[in-house]
């Protein structure tokens, strides 16, 4: 697969990837990327509505016309946890590192915001593993209402990496 190229200034071109915040023009594609994996029962689903409540929380990675590839967003749990969520890549941009890309951005986030950990509950453990999480016990977070049959992972933010500039 061709490797992702990461463009932070200017327009980008069709093949370019930007990775930023999400604004409210990205609604419909963030909530048509997530209903995609809902329907598979991979990811809960999200109305337009919720996403445009949460839309401060939302990055996304977009191509040179606009459209959302990829989105994650981060639910606060606690002043120092943070949920990551609504992780989704669209099919055909699959293994092209735009997962980790959007994760990565949300982990910058959550670092702006205070928080020292991340947590998921997922379908997709062995994602979660190769971008350093760990396996996690669903008691740790009482407070979080998961589907009983989703794994929890959890990583620790360190200071010393290297900040996301495009989360920003
Ligand atoms: C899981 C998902 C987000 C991965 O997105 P992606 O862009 O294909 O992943 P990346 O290319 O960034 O891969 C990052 C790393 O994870 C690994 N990885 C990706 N998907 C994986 C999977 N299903 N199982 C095991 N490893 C996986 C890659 O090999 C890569 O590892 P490496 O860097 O060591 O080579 C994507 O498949 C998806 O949208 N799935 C449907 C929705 C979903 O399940 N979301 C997560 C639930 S919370």
């Amino acid at each position: 697969m061709t490797p992702v190229e990461l463009v932070r200034d200017g327009a980008p071109s069709r093949d370019e990837i930007v990775v930023r915040r999400a604004r409210l023009s990205d609604v419909d594609g963030i909530a048509a990327l997530v209903q995609e994996w809902a329907a598979e029962s991979l990811l809960l689903p999200r109305s337009a509505g919720e996403i445009v409540r949460a839309i401060d929380d939302f990055v996304v990675a977009t191509d040179g016309r606009a459209r959302v590839l990829a989105c994650a967003a981060l639910r606060e749990y606690s002043p120092s946890l943070a949920e990551l969520t609504s992780v989704a890549v669209s099919r055909a941009a699959h293994g092209r590192g735009l997962g980790r890309l959007v994760v990565c951005a949300v982990e910058t986030l959550a670092r702006m915001r205070g928080h020292d950990a991340m947590f998921a509950h997922t379908l997709q453990p062995a994602f979660f593993a190769a971008l350093g999480y760990e396996p996690a016990e669903r008691a740790w977070f009482p407070e979080k209402r998961a589907r009983p049959h989703t794994l929890c992972v959890q990583r620790t933010l360190t200071a010393d990496e290297q900040p996301f500039a495009a989360a920003a």
